[in-house]
């Protein structure tokens, strides 16, 4: 969760690891802290946001040609700036670290015992002592990180800086994302390609294990049976306008507007394709892919609410079971593992803990038929998975996932659509009409966009109020889920979501003048049942607001608002009515004035468990 950036060259870092925290400042955002190595080891570290330590340094005049740098989410000790990284050994070791150590209270024993004072509550404080405890004999800075490192329990990626050791830096992980930028004579490592965007474009990822050593001449990594090894450079495919605002005002509303594009690519090879095949989901995929007989979906948050629509697809379309899981709770039940299962992992950062441990546990269990379908291409999941299929919604920066949302169910629809023609669910006219139907998607969501000045005005309302219910029912039932998820992680507003069929049995007893209720009324099937759920909100007072398709026989009246999307979209209808939901909160955590992009006690990629 939390943004480690490490930099060496011939001129002055501080503006390059202070640029890479401010793009990194999504994945936590409590405090920051940069050490650099100047003569002796210099520390600057502030609660809240990068902005804030930019402004000390650029005061302090802080600069050095080496140095590292992070951004906070806190999980050990409160926020406080003894809290914050670098943390530091003896005046001439710093440490900063994504992750958590799991076994910090034993070191942490050990280490005072052999003389070490700790200056904070952290974790991560135990890994600067650790390391400088290893340090000396025949032992180097890397030497030490990777003596260390065989002692600690958990996931990590870490950053070290040493004042006897200024011509390089050294970083390590396990369990959590670290990538090197290669640029001659200078080193850099960031936890996200993005953070050094503005520098370079060539990048190493490293593997689990690995420890590397960064300097003026080039970089070494070393594995974990110790041999010295080289891995790939990848030529990154950001760009700088993928991670700037541009014209908007958060980068949630860029995302928001980004979704028509975004569904585009993601569906741009099955589209060229004209047939879901398992090509699509990499080598040996036939193999995987034929003869599943359940689909066991592992997700969390926004990423298991496209589980949840999947499932719909999966069932009718491709007349396959499909379980749903919480990725945080499936390894903790007992299961009955069926050996013909895919289990697939949705995931937008590839990096969450849950999912990788839900993961873990899957194949512990002898599952091998893995797939993940995942924004990151070089992430965790993608690498721990069989097969994957790639989401191409491009960088997601604020913290309430929008277009990774749109861009899964378009990754899950091309599932479906391969497995009932795998399944001999699917003839090839069914195939025509819902490629067809695809084709058209990007439009569509062009189409709903248009509907935010009207989104804007009911969100004017919403703003004043401390509870809102979401209803839907069948497969929009998900939709609603993510509604509230969406209006309750950024307006700080609570929020509920109820198949409709349910309010009567418990939830309606809350409904009065006071408690919005919005409903999603596609014109579907259920479409007339659900007006009898709305009937019997309106009779108790509540007030309603209606997100209907064109062709839905729902009208305006008194205590009734309603606004009309696009005609019925069949299948693809929750990737249409789930915009309207994402532009409402968005609108409503505006006019509330919270931090739309960096809510609190959030963070982006939530890589502990
Ligand atoms: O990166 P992931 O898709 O695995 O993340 C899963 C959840 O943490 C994420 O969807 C979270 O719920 C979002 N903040 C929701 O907007």
């Amino acid at each position: 969760m939390c943004g480690i950036v490490g930099a060496i060259a011939t001129h002055d870092i501080v503006p390059v690891l202070l640029d890479g925290l401010r793009r990194l400042e999504y994945r936590g955002y409590d405090s920051a802290g940069v050490a650099v190595l100047n003569g002796s080891l210099r520390r600057l570290r502030s609660t809240g946001r990068v902005a804030e330590l930019m402004r000390l340094a650029s005061e302090q005049r802080f600069t050095g040609n080496a140095g590292i740098a992070h951004t906070r989410w806190a999980t050990h000790g409160g926020v406080t700036e003894r809290n914050a990284h670098p943390h530091v050994s003896r005046d001439v070791l710093a440490v900063v670290h994504n992750g958590i150590i799991e076994n910090h209270e034993p070191l942490r024993a050990r280490l005072q015992a052999e003389g070490y004072a700790f200056a904070s509550d952290t974790d991560t404080e135990v890994i600067a002592h650790l390391i400088h405890s290893h340090l000396g004999g025949e032992r180097d800075l890397l030497g030490a990180t990777r003596a260390a490192i065989a002692e600690l329990e958990g996931a990590y990626a870490i950053g070290v800086a040493w004042l006897d050791e200024k011509s390089h830096l050294v970083c390590a992980r396990k369990g959590a994302p670290l990538c090197l930028g290669l640029q001659d004579g200078a080193g850099y490592f960031a936890s996200d390609a993005s953070a050094l965007i503005a520098v370079t474009r060539h990048m190493v990822y490293l593997d689990e294990g690995d420890v590397a050593e960064i300097s003026l001449t080039g970089h070494r990594i070393v594995d974990t049976t110790g041999a010295v090894v080289d891995r790939p450079v990848h030529e990154s495919q950001l760009s700088a306008d993928d991670v700037d605002l541009g014209q908007y005002s958060h980068y949630m509303q860029k995302e928001i507007f980004e979704q028509p594009g975004a569904v585009a690519n993601t569906l741009e090879h099955l589209v060229a394709l004209r047939s879901a095949t398992p090509a699509l989901f990499g080598e040996g995929a036939a193999e995987v892919l034929g003869g599943v007989s359940l689909v066991t979906v592992l997700a969390c948050g926004t990423s298991f609410h496209a589980g949840l629509v999947a499932r719909y697809w999966l069932e009718s379309i491709a007349g396959i079971p499909c379980n749903v899981e919480v990725a945080s709770e499936y390894r903790y039940r007992d299961t009955v593992p069926d050996p013909n299962a895919l289990v697939l992992t949705i995931s937008q950062s590839g990096e969450t803990a849950d999912t990788i441990a839900a993961l873990q546990h899957a194949k512990s269990l002898g599952h091998t038929r893995t797939l993940t379908i995942c924004n990151a291409a070089e992430s965790t999941l993608t690498r721990q998975s069989r097969l994957r299929l790639l989401t191409r919604a491009g960088p997601e920066i604020g913290v309430a996932s929008t277009k990774a949302f749109t861009t899964q169910l378009a990754a899950l629809f091309t599932l479906t659509l391969t497995l009932a023609r795998l399944n001999g669910r699917l003839d090839t006219r069914r195939e025509a009409e819902l490629l067809a139907q695809l084709r058209h998607l990007p439009a569509a969501l062009q189409h709903v966009l248009a509907v935010e000045p009207r989104v804007i005005a009911w969100a004017r309302r919403f703003a004043a109020k401390h509870h809102c219910l979401f209803l839907g029912r069948g497969i929009h039932y998900p939709i609603a889920l993510e509604g509230a998820l969406k209006l309750k992680e950024i307006s700080y507003i609570h929020a509920e979501a109820y198949p409709a069929g349910e309010l009567k049995h418990g939830p309606l007893a809350l409904v009065d003048e006071d408690m919005p209720v919005v409903a999603i009324a596609p014109n579907d099937a259920l479409v007339e049942k659900l007006k009898s759920n709305l009937q019997e909100v309106r009779a108790r007072g509540g007030e309603l607001y209606v997100f209907a398709d064109r062709d839905t026989k729902i009208e305006p009246s008194d205590g009734v608002h309603v606004i009309k999307l696009t005609d019925h979209a069949g299948w693809l209808s929750p990737i249409l009515h789930v915009l309207p939901l994402q532009l409402l909160a968005y609108h409503t955590a505006v006019a509330r004035g919270t931090d739309v992009d960096k809510p609190r006690n959030l963070a982006k990629s939530v890589t502990v468990e």
